[in-house]
């Protein structure tokens, strides 16, 4: 429930959020003064979810992203941790999953994890137990090296390995607004994991020519999930752009002539992304007014709007390899 106001006589009324139309703004009339004002509906949606105590239960399942590319080195980790924490500081209840040997995403955010997925994934922990906060609305269910224990226990099911991780994070489908994950480069059992979970694929391509060869391998990798599950790509996210460099925007336009609207706004090429993880901050605790913050806002705005499109997968996409 939420409270609104009448700007004419003050009066205050309860409202079910749950129950207003799916629209970001509507029109109210008073009970009492008869006054009829507009609603903004978002804004109350944000303020009912921050009021939530905890990890209250929701009725609609949480949106699950995943930020992924078999290539490293592209902004992955950058990209999960800021675009959590984009959708946090939005009122967005949001839960980072690091599926990461490297367990960075804890770095970047200064935490310090006693316990996170791998304790979750070999049933040590239940989901509740495993995660951490990290920031007001924000969790952290950390990665790191123990997750090679965790790929075993994968490994040793004889069916329904790639569910693994799907079965473990059940207790908090409702629980979140949003789970992010971030995967390791490569391709193993924890990232098809992550990929018989998440449904919406948000993929950060390097401006630069080795990380394209990514791309197209990751495409058809991809294709084979998608003939079990369905997951789409509804986020291309151009990275490292460099403005004064022309093979970075020459690669930029190229995504954009393949890709057409599942491109997103580029993150631009800003010295601040090295420097706040070793401060254990994101790009809007570091550097709130950098470019790095201002592209990172486009995204996580362009993710709260949701894409109408989305592409399946081009099986045999053209690699584009050769745009230098
Ligand atoms: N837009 C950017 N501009 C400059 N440096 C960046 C940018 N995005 C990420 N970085 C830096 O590049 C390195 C690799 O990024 P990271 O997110 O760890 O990639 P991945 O997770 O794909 O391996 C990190 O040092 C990070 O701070
Ligand atoms: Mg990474």
């Amino acid at each position: 429930m939420s409270t609104i106001v009448c700007p004419r006589c003050a009066k205050q009324h309860s409202v079910d959020v749950a129950k207003l139309p799916d629209k970001n703004s509507v029109f109210a009339r008073c009970k009492s003064c008869s006054h009829r004002f507009p609603v903004n509906v978002e804004q109350l949606r944000r303020i009912d979810r921050s009021a939530r105590p905890g990890l209250s239960q929701s009725d609609t399942p949480a949106r699950k992203l995943c930020v992924t590319l078999s290539k490293g080195g592209v902004g992955k980790t950058t990209t999960a941790v800021n675009l959590a924490a984009g959708l946090a500081l939005a009122g967005n209840k949001v839960l980072l999953v690091d599926t990461d040997t490297q367990g960075q995403s804890a770095y970047a955010l200064g935490v310090h994890p006693p316990a996170g997925l791998t304790e979750l994934l070999t049933g040590e922990l239940t989901a509740e137990e495993a995660l951490v906060s990290a920031r007001n609305n924000l969790w952290l269910l950390g990665g790191g090296r123990s997750l090679a224990g965790a790929k075993r226990v994968i490994d040793r099911k004889s069916f329904g390995a790639e569910w693994t991780l799907s079965e473990a994070m059940a207790d908090l489908e409702n629980k979140f607004d949003y789970v992010i994950l971030d995967t390791s480069p490569g391709w193993d059992q924890l990232t098809v994991n992550v990929l018989f979970y998440a449904t919406e694929l948000v993929l950060p391509v390097a401006l630069e020519v080795m990380p394209l060869h990514g791309l197209s391998e990751f495409m058809q990798s991809l294709h084979s999930i998608q003939t079990y599950r369905e997951v789409s790509l509804n986020y291309l996210l151009p990275t490292f752009l460099d403005s004064r460099a022309n093979q970075s925007r020459q690669i930029h336009n190229q995504l954009v002539r393949l890709y057409g609207d599942i491109i997103c706004d580029p993150v631009r090429h800003d010295e601040a992304f090295t420097r706040c993880p070793s401060f254990g901050k994101t790009i809007f605790e570091f550097a709130p007014g950098s470019r790095g913050a201002h592209d990172y806002q486009m995204l996580v705005n362009r993710v709260e709007r949701g894409t109408p499109q989305s592409v399946g997968c081009p099986a045999n996409v053209t690699p584009i390899c050769g745009a230098a």
